[in-house]
């Protein structure tokens, strides 16, 4: 079966919910990540095939959009699954007004940020001590402007 990113549905969230707990420390809930969605202006994507591999959520309010999570299944990583999520993001973010794409990583989250390294984004803000204590639970705010050019990666 081949693989699709497609917008995420209500009946998605339970999958959505499972894959989030599989990918990050903290829980997010079926009904937390539904009311996420109901926010004005936020969208999920998911890739799947015979199931849900990868999510991202975004929103966008004005001209800016910001990634609220980004998740690959630890089996379907290193596939170019999250490059792919991200430039879904940011291409639907860009149609809806979007000029520039912030998100929030983990210092210590070095999947990711070689991920929005490769994509292009840019240091634009530091919250020390964010996730944890100490340098390793700092947290970087990235920005890019929209859309994303056509690259290596994603054209
Ligand atoms: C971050 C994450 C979404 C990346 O998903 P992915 O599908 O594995 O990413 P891709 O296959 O599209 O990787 C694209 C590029 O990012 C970089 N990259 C991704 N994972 C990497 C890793 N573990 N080590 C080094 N570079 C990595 C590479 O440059 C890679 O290109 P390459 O495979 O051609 O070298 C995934 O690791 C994940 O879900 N992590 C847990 C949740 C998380 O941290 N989300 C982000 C929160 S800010």
């Amino acid at each position: 079966m081949t693989l699709k990113i497609r917008i995420a549905h209500p009946s998605d969230l339970p999958a959505l919910a499972s894959l989030h707990s599989v990918c990050f420390d903290e829980q997010w809930s079926a009904s937390g990540l539904g009311q996420l969605l109901a926010h004005p202006g936020t969208s999920g994507l998911v890739a799947e095939d015979a199931g849900v591999r990868g999510f991202v959520l975004v929103r966008v309010a004005a001209d800016e959009a910001e990634i609220l999570s980004l998740a690959v299944h630890p089996l379907w990583r290193r596939q170019g699954l999250g490059r792919e999520l991200l430039g879904a993001a940011a291409r639907l973010a860009s149609h809806q007004g979007g000029r520039i794409l912030i998100l929030e990583v983990a210092a210590a989250n070095f999947a990711a940020r070689q991920l929005y390294d490769r994509l292009g984004f840019q240091q634009a803000g530091l919250r020390r001590a964010y996730y944890e204590p100490g340098e390793k639970g700092d947290a970087f705010i990235l920005k890019r402007p929209l859309p994303l050019a056509p690259t290596r990666e994603t054209g």
